[in-house]
């Protein structure tokens, strides 16, 4: 994968001509930070979700979740949401653009790295480390004479917090009284359902809770494609624990979390573990795992010990007790909990990076030519396999016609009998189909098929009626 911008653009167009995402609303211009998964994005997003769940909730010890996106406005005033989710804004002047002013320094320190002014970017990233810490990003802006990147100005409002939940109105009145906000995060719907989950299941501390859900933002700067959107997914996972034990079960979940992606295929080199600088007031440990995308390194989901500090918190705005009793030893305690918090459509921004390739094989004519193919692990592939017969007659459709049926039944596949062989293997390739098998003339008088493989290309020869199992097997291995 080419590590780049421009890769980057490639991808997001071969996303969008392929049918996996297109951009919200397009025909009105599009709606920025906001993107729609199409035929072929629909099935790869289902099945990371899946592959997901399965590896959350296929135990003993968890057990999942579908919280509503609405909630009491007082969850978020417990959780600290409505007092500091908050991004630092400032507005150029001039162009009347609002900035993330953090990110408008970041960029600037990134122009004058290819400047190669080094020594003016290293002195301004120190500042930004402990603007950082004090929260005061104007005072760069101005000593530095950061200018607007639009206008090159450099007239600056102050820089003000701005909160990023989205606010909306149940009901017909549209007052304080009636506001609500759409939920930045799943976790909270865990939290605030730990008794209920805890009375009504036969769990017993430690367990977890695993929810997939739709989250909102409104981000001041989008950015890249997937990576920093409005509305996005989360797969979340709460694990309360008895306090003292919460070190132990973190280093678990660690492990299990950065497994979960080499089992998807991702390449080790294209990983890494970020180990937080600073923790969050409420936090004991703290670490991203990131991936290394076209336009550099991005968390793709945070592992984080959070003490007691939201069921504490909700215990004390709700009133309820949030306490688990243990029948043996009768101890009473809040628990603790480590969270697992992954980003969904983000993830899947990152599956189809990892995917992306580009190959020079020989084509059908014995030259050289190139090959685009997704090499998604075939738990993912939208597309589990295609059928082609080789020609459009002598039969060779109705028996292909027949086999692409017996499939379907079980597996999404495809059928394709347009152009010669050689372009439909590279249409498959291009979507990470990750087998084809094709009817010819031998087919019909021995019943076997052709069966490709996407990565090494190799055909081997089975018989038709052998195919679903052989393909099931294939999936399964
Ligand atoms: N409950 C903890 C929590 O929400 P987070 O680090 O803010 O933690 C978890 O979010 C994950 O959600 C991130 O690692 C990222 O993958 C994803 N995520 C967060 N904000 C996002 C956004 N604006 N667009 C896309 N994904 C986002």
């Amino acid at each position: 994968m080419a590590k780049n911008q421009s890769a980057l653009d490639v991808i997001v167009s071969l996303a969008k001509r392929r049918g996996f995402v297109f951009q919200s609303s397009e025909v009105y211009g599009g709606l920025n930070g906001c993107w729609d998964f199409g035929p072929l994005g629909v099935e790869l997003l289902r099945n990371y979700k899946d592959a997901w769940w399965r590896a959350m909730t296929l135990r003993d010890d968890v057990v999942g979740l579908d919280a509503a996106i609405l909630m009491h406005p007082r969850t978020w005033e417990a959780s600290g949401h409505t007092d500091s989710f908050s991004d630092p804004m400032i507005d150029s002047k001039t162009s009347k653009k609002r900035h993330r002013a953090d990110t408008l320094i970041e960029e600037f320190i990134q122009r004058l790295r290819k400047k190669k002014k080094t020594e003016r970017a290293d002195a301004i990233e120190a500042r930004l480390e402990q603007a950082r810490e004090a929260e005061d990003f104007y005072n760069i802006i101005a000593e530095e004479e950061i200018p607007d990147p639009d206008t090159g100005t450099c007239d600056w409002t102050e820089v003000r917090n701005f909160n990023l939940m989205f606010k909306t109105f149940v009901g017909p009145l549209e007052d304080e009284s009636s506001a609500v906000y759409l939920r930045p995060e799943t976790a909270q719907g865990i939290f605030v359902n730990f008794k209920n989950v805890l009375d009504s299941s036969r769990q017993k501390i430690p367990f977890g809770i695993a929810q997939i859900g739709k989250s909102f933002r409104n981000e001041i700067n989008t950015k890249y494609f997937l990576f920093r959107t409005r509305e996005f997914e989360q797969m979340e996972m709460q694990y309360f624990v008895k306090p003292g034990e919460e070190m132990e079960w973190y280093e678990r979940w660690r492990e299990e979390r950065w497994n979960f992606y080499l089992n998807l295929g991702f390449n080790e080199d294209s990983l890494r573990r970020k180990e937080h600088a600073k923790l969050a007031h409420y936090a004991n440990a703290a670490e991203d795992i990131e991936f290394h995308f076209p336009f550099g390194w991005g968390e793709i989901e945070g592992i984080h010990s959070r003490t007691d500090f939201d069921l504490q918190r909700h215990q004390e705005f709700s009133g309820k007790k949030m306490e688990f009793v243990d029948t043996v030893t009768r101890d009473r305690f809040v628990p603790y909990v480590v969270e697992t918090a992954a980003g969904c459509t983000r993830g899947f921004m990152a599956v189809l990076c990892q995917a992306y390739n580009v190959e020079s094989v020989e084509g059908d004519n014995g030259k050289s030519e190139e090959r685009t193919v997704l090499k998604f692990h075939p738990k993912l592939a939208p597309i589990k396999a295609a059928v082609f017969p080789l020609v459009k007659r002598d039969g060779m459709p109705e028996f292909a016609h027949k086999l692409y049926k017996d499939l379907q039944r079980s597996f999404t596949v495809q059928y394709d009998e347009s152009g010669a062989v050689g372009r439909r293997y590279r249409r498959q390739d291009e979507i990470g189909t990750p087998y084809c098998f094709t009817v010819d003339t031998d087919s019909l008088s021995d019943g076997t098929v052709t069966a490709r493989d996407r990565d090494t290309m190799e055909q081997v020869r089975i018989p038709a009626d052998g195919a679903l199992n052989w393909l099931r097997d294939k999936l399964d291995a």
